[in-house]
């Protein structure tokens, strides 16, 4: 006896449609990351920036580049509306508040860091797919340099606009010790922006920046050099759970704590070297407690970096916690508890980042 079939429920063509051509604009939108990328290191945001209304003979010229890609490219930024197009003139206009965003470096609106980044981790999804079938993980130091470096120009703007002026004065009492003279340590510092703008702004104090990437701790070096501040920030390569020195005022760690294999053991090394009195800045990426808090697009774009960078990162280290990009302010209350912290508050935030205070 044949065993009756239910009819495949009737298809929405229209909602099907709708869904390939949303598509087909995020296959153009994930091609703009390498054009945004490409027109930030081949000068051409900022040439037109500089001259405006622009015909692609004239961009090629300028920027010493072939006249077939600048055209193309052209194109594909005013199909994006990136760029306007003029067709009585044929030339193409960057506006005004896009030029900002793509052309000034220390503006919180700056985004080719953003794309830089994201580009970069793309390009090594290869080796996520060998890691998630094997389980195992996938360095912050193995990843292409495009990675450290689009870190420090996506994060480093927002420093620059809100560190000194907003997150340090949320902070109880700590602003008056900086001022005063205070000893402080940036872990996780990367290519060192946020240990350089406070060495910057606080003359009489000490900071030690440290990371457990080699490559990273010789950039920040430079960054300190460049900007006249050697003298008062150390740099070392080591990782959070072998943080050197005691006695510290105030311990930052900025945007890296979720990629750490071991928080817990980082965060008790913060405990032990904290003074009495002292304060761990935590500033995490922007996130709720529960998953349907971050389905918004800042939730997308990190859940996608938690997925290809932060996730395997923790995940190729011991003990390998994974707590993932989109962590949430309570996960990371759990973390310093565990630690033997027993204050703890979300002091200011921003739509990319949420700082935490904790105290013993
Ligand atoms: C997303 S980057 C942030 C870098 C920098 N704090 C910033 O805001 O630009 C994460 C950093 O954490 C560092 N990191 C990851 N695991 C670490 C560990 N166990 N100890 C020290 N640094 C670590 C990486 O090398 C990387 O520089």
């Amino acid at each position: 006896m044949s065993t009756p079939t239910e009819a495949p429920p009737a298809l929405d063509m229209d909602a099907l449609m709708a869904f390939v051509f949303r598509a087909v604009d995020e296959v153009g939108a994930t091609l703009n990351a390498a054009l945004v990328v490409l027109g930030d290191k081949l000068g051409y945001y900022r040439d037109l920036a500089a001259h405006g209304p622009t015909t692609p003979a004239e961009l090629a010229e300028r920027t010493g580049t072939a006249e077939p890609y600048a055209r193309e490219w052209l194109n594909a930024q005013a199909a994006g509306d990136y760029l306007t197009y003029d067709p009585p003139s044929g030339r193409y206009t960057l506006p005004p508040e896009q030029a900002v965003a793509l052309t000034v470096e220390d503006s919180p609106a700056f985004l080719p860091g953003f794309f830089q980044l994201a580009l970069g981790t793309v390009h090594d999804v290869d080796h996520v797919l060998d890691a998630a079938r094997s389980g195992g993980g996938y360095g912050w130091h193995e990843h292409v340099t495009d990675v450290h470096v689009g870190c420090e120009r996506f994060f480093r703007p927002s420093y620059h606009a809100h560190l000194v002026d907003e997150w340090l004065p949320a902070l109880d009492g700590v602003v008056e010790k900086l001022q005063a003279g205070a000893l402080v340590a940036d872990v996780g510092c990367g290519h060192g922006a946020s240990t350089v703008l406070m060495a910057q702004a606080f003359p009489e104090s000490r900071f030690v920046g440290s990371d457990y990437h080699p490559e990273s701790i010789a950039t920040a070096r430079q960054r300190a050099a460049d900007a006249g501040v050697s003298d008062r920030i150390r740099f070392e390569v080591a990782s959070a759970q072998e943080l050197p020195g005691t006695g510290f005022d105030l311990v930052t760690m900025f945007d890296c704590l979720h990629d750490m294999g071991d928080p817990v053991g980082a965060a008790e090394q913060v405990r032990r070297a904290l003074a009495p009195d002292g304060t761990w800045m935590v500033v995490e990426p922007m996130a709720g407690d529960h998953v349907e808090d971050n389905l918004n697009p800042v939730g997308r774009a990190y859940y996608g970096f938690s997925t290809l960078l932060c996730t395997p990162a923790s995940l190729s280290q011991d003990v390998g916690l994974a707590l993932g990009t989109q962590a949430g302010p309570a996960r990371i209350r759990d973390v310093a508890t565990a630690a033997g912290f027993g204050r703890f508050a979300s002091v200011a935030e921003t739509p990319f980042n949420r700082v935490l205070e904790i105290r013993a």
